[in-house]
């Protein structure tokens, strides 16, 4: 049985489409995408202190401490006005704490795990360009843009080549993820709000998945 929620928390490993279906949903639904990885490279790209401070971590495959990311991610959702798809977060038990407890503790939501073997993992990464501009997501092999890099929907913005997504990178990012994440799915699953979904799947095939667990 399905809870009635309104926020969706997306679990996976790297590279296994959270961000790919959350843009998806987005276009059909009235949740908004929050990827504290986007949030961090924002800031990364602000050349602050703490981005040069988040840009070492995060090209070297760690995580970043789970107070500064919490700090970010609170700053940048406002549950009483709209419902929210959490993408990237939580990937600790206590990043999960923080987000049930604190966070979304008046509000609906069920953690969504992209199942998604490890093998195919690393070469959608290498081939993946997003876009800086809108976040859009694109992979040179599987889902080339129109024109040669450059956006669909900005035209003249370059795509971009994720510093994080070298082999090498991807592999420890892949290591970090499966040390971390078996207590975060035990942390849903006892309190009934963790679906599994296959996620090396057609994208269309996903997404009516998703949308099927906003109706019920
Ligand atoms: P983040 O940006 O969240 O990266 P990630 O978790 O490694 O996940 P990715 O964005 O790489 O993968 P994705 O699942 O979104 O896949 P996508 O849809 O793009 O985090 C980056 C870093 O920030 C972390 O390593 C950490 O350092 C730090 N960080 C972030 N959050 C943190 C936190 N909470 N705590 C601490 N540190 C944190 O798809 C990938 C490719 O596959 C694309 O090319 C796409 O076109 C293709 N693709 C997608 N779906 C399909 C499909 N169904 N079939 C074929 N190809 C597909
Ligand atoms: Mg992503």
């Amino acid at each position: 049985m399905i809870k009635k929620f309104k926020n969706f928390i997306f679990l996976g490993s790297p590279g296994s489409g959270k961000g790919t279906q959350a843009l998806n949903l987005i276009k059909e639904t009235s949740l908004v995408h929050l990827s504290t990885g986007d949030l961090l490279r924002k800031e990364i790209e602000e050349k602050s202190e703490l981005g040069l401070k988040l840009k070492n971590i995060i090209d070297a495959g760690q995580l970043v401490d789970d107070k500064t990311v919490a700090e970010l991610l609170k700053k940048n959702c406002d549950l009483k006005s709209k419902s929210f798809i959490f993408d990237g977060f939580p990937r600790t038990l206590a990043q999960a704490e923080i987000l049930s407890e604190d966070v979304l503790a008046n509000f609906g939501h069920v953690a969504v795990y992209f199942e998604m073997p490890e093998d195919v993992i690393v070469s959608r990464l290498v081939h993946r360009r997003i876009c800086q501009k809108c976040n859009a997501i694109y992979n040179i092999k599987t889902k080339p843009p129109k024109n040669d890099g450059y956006c669909d929907n900005c035209e003249s913005e370059k795509l971009f080549h994720r510093s994080d997504d070298k082999e090498e990178v991807i592999r420890e990012r892949v290591k970090v993820y499966n040390e971390n994440i078996g207590p975060v799915l035990d942390f849903y699953r006892n309190k009934d709000l963790l679906k599994v979904i296959d996620a090396n799947r057609e994208n269309r095939l996903i997404l009516d998945e998703l949308l099927g667990f906003l109706d019920n």
